[in-house]
């Protein structure tokens, strides 16, 4: 049995609130990325700076042991959103903020190096600070660049605070539990002309709004309902005077699955209803059409096995099953190619109602912090004994 020294609660919380304070954007994680390099350097890990533009990637080698490698994966980008809470950690870069509790991954996975540097360990262990989760190229962008090589990654984990639980509370099950993220760009190219001609003209704002509701009949009518399927579109620009009909109308939006028909058929759904309705018009469309991220999957022994550590934390009836969301995250882009598990770590007051992620006034509970960090440590303890 392997013993761990214990969670430094205060340098954890220090740690998130120095990050809160500095948020960065994605690729441009450049203070986050220094300060995660210096600490694990410090501790002796063998460190790559660098990675996917701004991402580090640190490796404790536990030399013969199991030959195995576990990754813990933390991502470090903030967003493009304005604070308005009034703390003494709030945000000191104005229009960006940590809205999502990355800070506080990083803060979870530098303690899980910390705790781990001096344990022996059967085995090694492999951290990616990864860039850019918010956009989702982060992680095609660390896999390009040779994270789950030399040596070779055998299972990854890792873990988003979630406000939609109450701290001391875990969300963990096998299978599909965050969607795919695709994203698509219609152009609808009419005829510009006087609005009140609109017979010498093809209007491509009322093309746009055919499309918008022709779209939504791909869920309600086009997908087996035992599928889950979303389809949003969140972009709508054309024109610029009320007295002339505009030449073209731009709509982009996302659909969002857990795999599945409807995931496979949404680009030709998509372009056929967009291509479909703008020839009846006597239009044109054009659809662009972009596939993120792809659904996350815990592979089940993996999640057994997170499962088994965290309910051993917070206990049996407090690691709850059946949390999914319609929300990405490229996590999903390891996971398909090591097995591993992805767990929500509640994080929104035990009394209250936590404010929705992405939010001006997200905020974390930060007793989660221990509760993450518990967690992704004994959960490569867990794992490389188990491979040993
Ligand atoms: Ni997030």
């Amino acid at each position: 049995m392997i013993s761990l020294p214990p969670v430094d609660r205060a340098q954890l919380v220090a740690t998130r609130r120095d990050l809160h304070q500095h948020p960065e954007l994605g690729f441009e994680e450049r203070r986050t990325g220094a300060l995660v390099a210096e600490r694990l350097e410090r501790l002796g890990y063998t460190v790559k700076k660098g990675v996917a533009k701004t991402g580090v990637v640190a490796l404790r080698d536990g030399g013969g042991g199991t030959g195995r490698c576990v990754l813990i994966r933390a991502d470090m980008d903030g967003l493009p959103v304005e604070e308005a809470n009034d703390v003494p950690y709030r945000s000191r870069y104005p229009g960006k903020m940590h809205a999502c509790g990355h800070d506080g991954h990083v803060a979870i996975a530098l303690e899980v190096a910390r705790r781990l540097h001096t344990t022996a360990l059967p085995g090694s262990v492999k951290f990616a600070f990864q860039p850019a989760e918010e956009i989702s190229d982060g992680a095609e962008a660390m896999v390009r660049d040779g994270v789950l090589e030399a040596p070779t990654v055998h299972a990854a984990f890792g873990i988003h605070l979630w406000n939609d639980l109450p701290a001391g509370t875990i969300g963990l099950m096998p299978g599909s539990v965050m969607a795919s993220v695709d994203q698509f760009e219609i152009t609808i190219l009419g005829k510009g002309g006087h609005a009140a001609a609109p017979h010498q003209a093809i209007d491509p704002v009322l093309i746009a709004a055919h499309v918008v509701t022709g779209l939504q009949s791909l869920v309600s009518r086009r997908r087996n309902p035992f599928e889950e399927g979303v389809v949003s579109v969140t972009q709508v620009s054309a024109g610029h005077a009320f007295n002339v009909i505009p030449g073209r109308a731009d709509l982009r939006g996302t659909v969002r699955t857990f795999g599945g028909r409807f995931y496979e058929e949404a680009p030709q759904l998509v372009t056929d209803t967009a291509q479909g309705i703008a020839r009846a018009f006597g239009a044109t469309a054009e659809v662009r059409y972009r596939r993120l991220s792809k659904p996350l999957v815990n592979d089940p022994p993996m999640t057994e096995l997170m499962r088994s550590v965290g309910e051993e934390i917070v206990g049996k009836n407090r690691v709850i099953d059946g949390v999914r969301t319609m929300g990405g995250e490229d996590m999903s882009v390891y996971l398909a190619k090591v097995p591993g598990a992805f767990a929500f770590v509640g994080s929104a007051p035990p009394a209250g109602k936590g404010a929705p992620h992405h939010s001006p006034t997200f905020d974390i509970d930060e007793e989660s912090l221990t509760i993450g960090a518990e967690l992704l440590t004994r959960t490569v303890v867990r794992y490389l004994e188990a491979a040993g």
